[in-house]
């Protein structure tokens, strides 16, 4: 059994990535859901979480607010990709239980001393809250049996031609995270991309009850209106998948900077492959086997809607 702590900013992918994780339960042991301020505000990422728990089915795994903004910059949010609700069209009914006590950066370092080399840290959202575990207690590299993120890219941007969203909202934090001396999983927009909802995909979504016609259909549906290109990805359940399966992978290694300063570039993950005799910082994704990550995915959420 694998287990993960999912730190998040639910978020249509987030909330995909959620229902992997939850579908999975027979292999994936989700020990909590910490949130950060991303796609939307604090206040929606957190009211997301709580009702993708009670949603998913997920028991009782803490949920717990993070941080609200970024350490240093100006606020930057999706909601035209995710709606003002953060959830797209998905409408799911309001969670019965509140949010843990305490902050999500005491619950990660917390978590993770409790049981070294056993969690596997899922980074989907900016990393406030990761680098300032990072800041708080820097044994949680050690303590962690593997830092995975959704986030940057070595070939292109999203959010502007040089930046990923995640690491443009917060790129302070993701050169903390960057440098705090782990070897960082990066699942980038170099593999999420081919993670598509295509129309085969969303037709094996529909038969699956509630699940499919409150979250999954839903919220994809109002990912593919306002996806430019390629039609939606879920860029945070490849996070999830590599837990559970990293030979869907191809990854190298890498030496990866992000940039804070440009002007242009501000946010950039800067990744060389040339490693040399420096210590690589990455293993970056660089391919995606797609066929097999949906057999993954949609098996998945079909185990999750015939519970
Ligand atoms: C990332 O940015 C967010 O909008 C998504 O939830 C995902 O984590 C993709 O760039
Ligand atoms: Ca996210």
């Amino acid at each position: 059994m694998k287990r993960i702590l999912i730190d998040c900013d639910p978020g249509i992918d987030d909330a995909l990535a959620l229902a992997l994780a939850a579908g999975s339960r027979d292999t994936l042991d989700v020990v909590g859901v910490t949130t950060v301020g991303g796609n939307v505000d604090l206040p929606l990422t957190t009211a997301n979480a709580l009702a993708l728990r009670e949603f998913l089915d997920l028991g009782d795994v803490p949920v717990t607010p993070g941080s609200a903004g970024a350490l240093l910059r100006h606020t930057v949010r999706a909601t035209a990709v995710h709606g003002v609700t953060g959830l797209g069209n998905a409408v799911l009914p309001a969670p019965r239980r509140g949010p843990s006590e305490g902050h999500a950066v005491d619950f990660i370092v917390d978590t993770l001393r409790a049981a070294p080399g056993e969690i596997t840290l899922v980074a989907v959202g900016p990393l406030t809250n990761v680098a300032l575990a990072v800041r708080r207690d820097p044994r949680v590299v050690e303590w962690a049996r593997d830092l995975v993120i959704m986030g940057g890219s070595y070939s292109r941007g999203n959010h502007n031609p040089a930046a990923e969203f995640n690491i443009l909202a917060d790129p302070e934090a993701a050169a903390i995270v960057f440098d705090a001396g782990w070897t960082v999983k990066q699942l980038g927009l170099d593999v999420t991309l081919s993670a598509v909802v295509t129309s085969d995909v969303l037709d094996r979504m529909r038969p699956l009850g509630r699940l499919g016609a409150e979250l999954l259909v839903p919220a994809a549906q109002s990912y593919m209106a306002v996806t430019a290109e390629g039609g939606p990805a879920i860029h945070d359940a490849c996070a999830v998948a590599y837990v559970l399966d990293p030979s869907l992978f191809t990854c190298v290694p890498a030496v990866v900077n992000v940039e804070t300063n440009g002007t242009y570039t501000r946010g950039m993950t800067v990744t060389d492959f040339e490693v040399g005799d420096r210590q690589a910082n990455a293993l970056v994704a660089t391919s995606l086997d797609v066929k097999r990550f949906w057999d993954l995915v949609l098996g998945a959420y079909e185990r999750l809607a015939a519970r």
